[in-house]
């Protein structure tokens, strides 16, 4: 049994951690697209067959369930992934239904009507792919009814945690929530719509105030996934061995993620 997790570079591992803490028995695959990051600047159509070639691989270490723990290609791919390209017998999942599930006070898969919720103006930071393919506003449509979002596309952060310039990656989280407070100044929520985005949580806090609840998708995403397998257990798939793949460079991967994750993390070539 093994369940994988995609992402286009090292975000995703916010999401590895969290579902690692919550299921600690289960195998976990991780893809890293590291070559190809980031996504959040790539058109759809590219975005669509990078991410269809990492679920590949992750079904060869037999993961039957794969999470898109990357927003930009749960936003861009994956509902053409689901309607027209995977198998009968497999699942890829996306981290945006946990979070809306959760922001509109929802119990795991209702899928009841859309309704009146508490909550009326939304930031959404996320990135520009993500952003324009209006993906989130869509899902939340489906279940909520009077709710204003307003999406900042945060250029550059992506890269900035990628390239381990946290300095950088701070100015510009800050600057991308002054433009949005511009045009929003009184959210009550704020969607960490990108799973790099919990690793500069604390500045995303910090430059929105403490009235405002941020909301971050990895423990959302443990939660349903953990409901999502007690519910299909057949899902668990045939694979027995946690692995980190990356397109990238293995080392030098590797030395990132030990960084992100402050614990030794390897890496192989995907
Ligand atoms: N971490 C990803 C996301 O959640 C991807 C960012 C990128 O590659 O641009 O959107």
């Amino acid at each position: 049994m093994a369940v994988g997790i995609f992402d286009s570079g090292l975000g995703g591992l916010t999401v590895y951690e969290r579902v690692a803490a919550r299921l600690p028995d289960l195998p976990l695959c991780y893809f890293g697209d590291n070559a190809h990051t980031p996504y959040g600047v790539r058109d759809p159509e590219d975005i669509y067959s990078l991410t269809c070639q990492g679920v590949e691989r992750l079904w060869e270490e037999g993961c039957s369930l794969v999470i898109l723990a990357c927003n930009t290609a749960s936003a861009a791919a994956l509902r053409r992934m689901q309607e027209s390209w995977v198998p009968t017998d497999k699942r890829v999942l996306g981290v945006f239904v946990p979070l809306i599930e959760a922001l509109t006070e929802r119990h795991w898969g209702d899928n009841s009507p859309p309704r009146e919720v508490a909550v009326k103006h939304v930031a959404l930071f996320a990135t520009p792919a993500t952003v324009s393919s209006r993906a989130f506003q869509r899902e939340l449509a489906f279940r909520a009814i009077g709710v204003d979002v307003e999406a900042q596309p945060c250029g550059g952060v992506v890269d900035a945690i990628e390239d381990g310039d946290e300095m950088l990656a701070e100015a510009l989280v800050r600057s991308h929530v002054e433009a949005l407070t511009r045009r929003m100044p009184n959210p009550e929520a704020a969607i960490l719509g990108c799973t790099h985005y919990p690793l500069m949580e604390k500045t995303f806090q910090d430059a929105l105030g403490p009235d405002v609840q941020v909301y971050c998708q990895a423990s959302l995403v443990a939660d349903s996934l953990a409901d999502y397998l007690q519910r299909h257990p057949d899902m668990r798939g045939t694979g027995t061995k946690s692995v980190f793949l990356t397109t990238g460079n293995p080392a030098q991967v590797s030395d990132k993620a030990t960084q992100f994750l402050r614990r030794k993390i390897e890496f192989q070539a995907a």
